[in-house]
């Protein structure tokens, strides 16, 4: 299973993150207290760890680690509005994504997500295709399952969104099969 480099949707390119990404990216959501609210990370106050952070992700690509990071970008543009990428965990691959807020309600995650899922339920070895998030962020289980994954239920206290409570809060989990 080797995803995709790069790939096209209607309107967006994604391609591999680059260093060079760190500073557009920490303008357009990495930085946001707001896009981050729900996501396992607190937002970043220095362009310098999101550059490493990059970096540890190209390295991903690179020895096949099972971790495939995208950069979302406008079709006419290298400038990153966004991410998506998932883990390969066995016969599962896990997404995980955010968009810059002035590009939310647009459609773009649930292109990309779209794209990425189909690719995904083509792929011999791969059986469960999902992604989960928490219950206060219905935007993002409308975009999971506009994509195509069905709400399979509420996982309690699963994740831990730091910029929330230090608690495990309760997971909404969709995922599509075959
Ligand atoms: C979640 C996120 C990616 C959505 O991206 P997006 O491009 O705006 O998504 P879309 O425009 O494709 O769809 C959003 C859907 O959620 C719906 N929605 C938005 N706010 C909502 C709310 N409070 N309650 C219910 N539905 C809501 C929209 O109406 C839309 O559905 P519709 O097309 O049926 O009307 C974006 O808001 C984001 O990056 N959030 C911060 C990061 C994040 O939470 N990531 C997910 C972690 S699991």
């Amino acid at each position: 299973m080797i995803p995709p480099e790069t790939f096209n949707t209607a309107r967006l390119h994604a391609r591999k993150p680059r260093r060079e990404d760190a500073p557009a990216a920490f303008a357009v959501y990495a930085s946001d207290p707001i896009a981050t609210k729900y996501l396992a990370w607190k937002p970043y106050t220095e362009v310098a760890p999101l550059a490493d952070f990059f970096s540890d992700r190209i390295k991903d690509w690179a020895t096949s680690s099972g971790h495939y990071g995208y950069m979302l970008c406008l079709k006419n543009s290298d400038l990153p509005i966004g991410s998506i990428g998932f883990i390969r965990k066995g016969h599962q691959a896990i997404f995980g994504y955010v968009l810059g807020q002035k590009y939310w309600g647009t459609g773009y995650m649930t292109e990309a997500l779209s794209y990425l899922l189909t690719w995904a339920m083509a792929q011999p070895d791969i059986f469960r295709a999902g992604a989960f998030c928490d219950v206060d962020n219905p935007a993002s289980a409308r975009v999971m399952e506009k994509a195509g994954m069905t709400r399979e239920g509420i996982l309690r206290r699963y994740h831990i969104a730091p910029n929330i409570s230090p608690e495990p809060r309760d997971c909404i989990m969709c995922a599509k099969v075959r």
